[in-house]
């Protein structure tokens, strides 16, 4: 029995000083244009799907429906996940083509899960992938916005969205960015999220939502709109 829990205890600590090794001498690429292989892959996954599963089991989804909500959602959407996420006809950008994992497309994915894990995934985020936290700044019913929009997104063509998201009244989410910018909002500059990556890209992109974004960013980054709770 001893001799069991000896060999036990030896095996292990070679395993600890192997992983060790392995991190120590660099041999894990970080790099985002190296995919992982199949079993980190497997795992990362499995990590993922499982934990947001279990923590969004309790969340009670509202009401989906309302059409006030989903052009508000449009509204939000086209302001803060288009660079990654896209829309309809849109053309990938340099965010959705060099993030890894890459973020889905929206417009034509639609929902992966149930609306909650959606909520889940929108409000918390998703460690070292990108996907932002976005609960930092906006309040639940605004995420829920999203949630009813992003259902409706992949039944949407490119007029469709653009009529929708031009009726949204812009960019609003309970964080503080109506407020500190008062009306108008004709905030164009300095726009990481979406006026850069569809100034390098083609038509298709600079179309497809030219008409609303003049009025709709109103904040440049995630600090502005950052606030207490
Ligand atoms: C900087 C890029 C970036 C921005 C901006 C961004 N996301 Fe993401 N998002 C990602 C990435 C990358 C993933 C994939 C993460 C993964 O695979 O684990 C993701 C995943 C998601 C998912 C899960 C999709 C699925 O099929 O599992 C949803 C839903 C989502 N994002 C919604 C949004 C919404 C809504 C916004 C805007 C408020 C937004 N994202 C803004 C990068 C981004």
């Amino acid at each position: 029995m001893k001799r069991i829990i000896g060999t036990l205890v030896v095996t292990g600590v070679v395993a600890v000083l192997g992983v060790a090794g392995v991190v120590y001498f660099g041999l894990i690429n970080v790099g985002a244009d190296d995919p992982h292989s199949a079993p980190v892959h497997a795992f990362l996954d499995t990590a993922r799907d499982r934990s947001i599963e279990m923590r969004a089991q309790d969340i009670k989804v509202p009401d989906l429906t309302d059409q006030q909500q989903i052009r508000a959602g449009a509204g939000n959407y086209d302001s803060m996940c288009v660079a990654c996420h896209l829309s309809p006809g849109a053309a990938p950008t340099e965010l959705s083509n060099g993030l890894y994992p890459a973020p889905p497309n929206l417009a034509t994915a639609g929902l992966a899960g149930n609306p909650a894990k959606t909520f889940w995934i929108i409000k918390h985020g998703i460690k070292a992938t990108g996907m932002p936290a976005w609960g930092k700044s906006m309040e639940d019913q605004y995420i829920w916005g999203m949630v009813a929009f992003i259902q409706q997104l992949p039944t949407l063509d490119t007029s469709q969205y653009q009529t929708l998201v031009a009726s949204s009244g812009g960019h609003q989410h309970g964080g503080g960015e109506t407020s500190q910018r008062g009306g108008g909002g004709h905030h164009n500059d300095g726009d990481a999220e979406t006026g850069h990556a569809s100034d390098h890209d083609g038509a298709a992109e600079s179309d497809q939502s030219s008409a609303a974004k003049s009025t709709q960013h109103i904040h440049a980054d995630g600090k502005e709109h950052v606030h207490e709770h």
